[in-house]
């Protein structure tokens, strides 16, 4: 049997973010799991205009290339890992709108979190996210990893260095997602839907 496609969605979009370095240490706890075929889906390179689409998307009568394509990349997974940055308390806009422009897609398959920010390490961003999926019938999963003042994990060559509890949460989290993706697959039609 083919193991499970886990996406990990990178949300920040900035120039010099961490979002990127932070993703790419998880991808390789992901891989290295070995539960899952791992890719990484940067909203930098989706880079989605704001949402123009016409019709709700739960009708899928997507209209633009850039949905379609959005449409077929996340449609393709079996759970999903955001990793969020905290601005202002709540997650970033770039990751609301992407969620916003599909709906069928999202459903029945569970979401993980990699949140970091300053001393409150992107827990706000993740409670709010929380809601929006769930709205989106994804499954949160409780387990998470939460980096506090993330730049102190970031090295001069721009890479993440983990410590103990970083790891041990994530492969937490990743267990989770391995034990809930099968069971929300069930939820899914023939065509994932
Ligand atoms: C617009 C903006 C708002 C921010 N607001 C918060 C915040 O509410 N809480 C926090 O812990 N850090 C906040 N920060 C600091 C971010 O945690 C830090 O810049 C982090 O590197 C952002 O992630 P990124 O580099 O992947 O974009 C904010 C940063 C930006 C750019």
């Amino acid at each position: 049997m083919s193991k499970p496609i886990l996406q990990i969605i990178v949300a920040s979009t900035r120039p010099g973010r961490v979002g990127l370095p932070v993703a790419e240490w998880f991808r390789d706890r992901a891989v290295a799991y070995g539960a899952f075929e791992v890719e990484i889906v940067d909203l930098a390179e989706v880079d989605l205009p704001f949402m123009n689409e016409p019709h709700h998307p739960r009708l899928r009568q997507y209209v633009h290339q850039h949905t379609k394509e959005w449409s077929t990349t996340v449609e393709r997974a079996d759970a999903y890992v955001f990793v969020t940055p905290e601005y202002n308390h709540s997650f970033n806009a770039v990751l609301k709108n992407a969620l916003d422009y599909l709906h069928g897609e999202w459903q029945y398959k569970p979401a993980g979190f990699v949140s970091y920010g300053g001393v409150s390490a992107g827990t706000r961003a993740v409670q709010m996210l929380k809601q929006v999926v769930s709205g989106l019938k994804m499954l949160p999963v409780v387990e998470a990893v939460t980096i506090p003042f993330v730049r102190e994990f970031v090295d001069e060559d721009g890479r993440v260095r983990p410590n103990d509890v970083m790891n041990q949460a994530a492969d937490a989290m990743l267990a989770e997602i391995a034990r809930t993706a099968p069971a929300l697959g069930h939820l899914r039609g023939p065509e994932g839907r």
